[in-house]
């Protein structure tokens, strides 16, 4: 599976959503996750994303956040077209530790 990592909150682009071929993504408030028992790791979503916030599972940044994408996968509602980006979503690509500071 792919996962979507800490850097897609509070960016939130949701250009990943509109490539999907399988309409595996869910919606948070700040962010999106990939449900990992629908995505086929075809791959296409990862150049999509203008924060670099999508790698495959086998790569090791994905680790800590596996288990999140799973959880709130299984919570939030699905998501297959792209809305509004947040206003300020270029100012928050790329802040650190927003999963700890940021996240709701
Ligand atoms: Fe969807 Fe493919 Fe990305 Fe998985 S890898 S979330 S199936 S676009
Ligand atoms: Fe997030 Fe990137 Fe999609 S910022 S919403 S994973 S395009």
């Amino acid at each position: 599976t792919y996962v979507v990592l800490e850097n897609c909150i509070k960016c939130k682009y949701m250009d990943c959503v509109e490539v999907c071929p399988v309409d595996c993504f869910y919606e948070g408030e700040n962010m999106l996750v990939i449900h990992p028992d629908e995505c086929i790791d075809c791959g296409v979503c990862e150049p999509e994303c203008p924060a670099e916030a999508i790698l495959p599972d086998t790569d090791p940044a994905s680790e800590s956040v596996m288990d999140l994408n799973k959880k709130w996968a299984d919570i939030w509602p699905n998501i297959t077209r792209m809305g509004e980006k947040p206003a300020d979503a270029d100012e928050w690509n790329g802040v650190g530790n927003k999963l700890q500071d940021h996240f709701s």
